[in-house]
């Protein structure tokens, strides 16, 4: 079905961390939200209850498949995504699916491709993109301010899975894919640092490690450090963790450019490094002397701290924008999304062999 008059019509596949992220995103926007599902029925109508929600979908395939919803959000784990994607787009919807898109390349691909056939608005969140003073960077890399890109470096660091007993179905291989540290945050890192630069990783060679873990049996890469080349001709590493103690979500890039030098901290996100020969500077978010992307997405004067959730509105805003149609594609695709899924079997197929892989 064809709805285009009014706000689409929000379904929730899966309300754990993420999916209440999107609730209240999509809550944001004004849009009414059709219902949700979860693992169970019972659990469905849970959390239905607790959320305000009006309806409790007793599936998820029978959310992403409704006459009731125009738009799927998939929050699910990783195994799900290809499948219910898939049937979403099948049965006519936009499709918001979190990353990594799908544990196979193949399967990614084969998506964007479907999502392109299809017409449909089909999103990933790599919702980093959204904090004003990333956006500030990118556009000081493309007005030429910082010159050429010759170096890209930093890392992203967690500590949640530090301790022998910590674990998640994000260890199962079953359920997070064949890759857990770097599809789940080296890949946000990756997206970033490319939609920043412009540039795109052309070539990487890895190293990563699983941990110990109660059990026995180690499970899926806890860290992997990563060298790389661009397609401009930047070299660059970046280092990728979930057991680093005291690192909570410590997303950190710089960019080396022949003028300047541009650091972003995701954790300390309402300042933009600047550095040059002369003198650095920290750069505030301040809407009134940002570039128009960075102002675009600077909801609130400088001086009142914005974050991690005001990425995520400011990311369905554009979903919802290019629903609506006439406006320009600013969201992260499938087909940035199946990217990062190559990249990651690039990385996986780079450590078992220990040699250089090109990234298509
Ligand atoms: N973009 C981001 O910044 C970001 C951040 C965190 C997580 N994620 C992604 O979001 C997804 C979910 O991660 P999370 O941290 O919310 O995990 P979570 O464990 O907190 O939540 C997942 C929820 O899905 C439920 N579930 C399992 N099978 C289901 C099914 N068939 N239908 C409906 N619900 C089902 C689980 O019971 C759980 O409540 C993952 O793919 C993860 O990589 C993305």
């Amino acid at each position: 079905m064809d709805r285009t008059a009014g706000p689409p019509r929000t379904g929730i596949a899966g309300v754990g961390m993420i999916g209440r992220v999107h609730l209240d995103a999509v809550r944001r926007t004004g849009a009414p939200v059709a219902g949700i599902s979860a693992s169970t029925p019972a659990r469905a109508r849970q959390a239905a209850a607790t959320l305000g929600v009006a309806r409790a979908f007793a599936s998820s395939e029978e959310l992403v498949t409704s006459d009731e919803v125009d738009v799927v959000h998939i929050c699910t784990p990783n195994d799900s995504h290809a499948r219910l994607a898939e049937l979403a787009l099948r049965a006519g919807k936009h499709v918001v699916c979190e990353k990594p898109l799908t544990t196979s390349a193949a399967d990614a691909d084969a998506l964007a491709a479907l999502a392109a056939a299809s017409g449909r608005v089909a999103a990933v969140p790599f919702v980093y993109r959204y904090h004003p003073m990333a956006a500030e960077a990118r556009a000081r890399v493309a007005d030429g301010r910082t010159g050429e890109i010759r170096l890209v470096h930093g890392h992203y660091l967690q500590d949640w899975l530090s301790l022998p007993g910590d674990t998640n179905w994000r260890v199962d291989r079953a359920a997070g894919g064949p890759s857990r540290a770097f599809a789940d945050i080296g890949s946000h890192w990756c997206d970033l640092v490319e939609w920043v630069t412009g540039h795109r990783i052309a070539e990487v060679t890895a190293l990563t490690r699983a941990v110990p873990r109660d059990g026995g049996t180690p499970g899926t890469e806890d860290v992997v450090q990563l060298l790389l080349r661009t397609d401009r001709g930047a070299t660059g590493s970046v280092t990728v963790s979930q057991i680093s103690p005291g690192r909570k979500n410590r997303l950190w890039f710089e960019v080396d450019g022949t003028r300047a030098s541009l650091a972003f901290d995701q954790e300390n996100p309402e300042s933009l490094f600047v550095g040059g020969r002369g003198e650095n500077a920290a750069v505030l978010r301040d809407p009134a002397v940002l570039s128009p992307d960075a102002a675009r997405l600077s909801v609130v004067p400088g001086g009142h701290p914005m974050g991690y959730l005001d990425c995520f509105a400011a990311f369905v805003r554009d979903v919802h924008a290019a629903i609506g149609g006439g406006s320009p594609v600013r969201h992260p695709t499938f087909d940035d999304a199946a990217r990062m899924v190559r990249l990651t079997e690039a990385v996986l197929d780079s450590a078992a062999d220990r040699t250089w892989k090109e990234v298509s």
